[in-house]
């Protein structure tokens, strides 16, 4: 149960945040602007949410998930380093036609599109379309398929696995991902560690 008292206790642990915040990190650091706000879409355990807050104090972050354990994870992460430009956990579901925030200076989202129905995917190129200004980033990380095909052996076995847990969830096509989010140009992709890529798309 929350303990507001105690938000500490609620913190989960996902240990690939271990593994790719510093590569992820990396793009970040390149690819943001160097102030405004940053909305992170799916902020799950939210272990980026501080991670990345802390590396980049120029920028506000702003977490989001529409799981209410999750946000309460993110609450206990922040209330361990109490950064001043960290804020609290919007409740957003991507699929969703209205979001909880109007404007945003860049959309990163990391790991859903593949963990989620290709509905939550469309959702959040059409959100991230209405908040951000020409230029604006949204970067999308996980792994893809590029011209229909896994880029690796294991990406194919986790896509099954996927599959087999929800038919609507799967690894998407790079491809697709570019077709559906129309009101971006497809500005950067990045190799990253363990067969996933960073997708850097502009808005137009
Ligand atoms: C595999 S976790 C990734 C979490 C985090 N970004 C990370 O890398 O550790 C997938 C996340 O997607 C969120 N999610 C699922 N469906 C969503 C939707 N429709 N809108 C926004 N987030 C969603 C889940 O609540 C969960 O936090």
């Amino acid at each position: 149960m929350f303990d507001p008292l105690h938000p500490e206790d609620a913190r989960k642990h996902a240990p690939a945040t271990e593994r790719n915040r510093a590569p992820i990190l990396e793009v970040l650091r390149r690819v943001l602007p160097p102030q405004g706000l940053v909305l992170e879409v799916a902020s799950g355990t939210g272990q980026h949410a501080v991670a990345f807050a802390e590396a980049l104090p120029g920028l506000t972050w702003q977490p989001s998930d529409p799981d209410p354990g999750l946000r309460a994870s993110v609450r206990g992460w922040s209330a361990s380093v109490m950064l001043p430009n960290l804020r609290d956990p919007l409740d957003l579901d991507a699929s969703a036609a209205d979001w909880p925030i109007d404007r945003a200076d860049a959309v990163v989202c990391i790991n859903m599109i593949h963990i989620a129905p290709w509905t939550a995917a469309l959702g959040l190129f059409a959100g991230a379309a209405r908040l951000l200004p020409v230029g604006a980033p949204l970067l999308l990380y996980g792994p893809f398929l590029r011209d229909g095909r896994h880029t690796a052996p294991s990406n194919a076995e986790f896509d099954a696995s996927l599959r087999g847990r929800n038919p609507a969830w799967g690894v998407r096509d790079l491809g697709e991902v570019e077709r559906a989010a129309s009101a971006f140009t497809l500005a950067e992709v990045v190799e990253m560690p363990a067969n996933n890529l960073t997708v850097v798309l502009r808005r137009r």
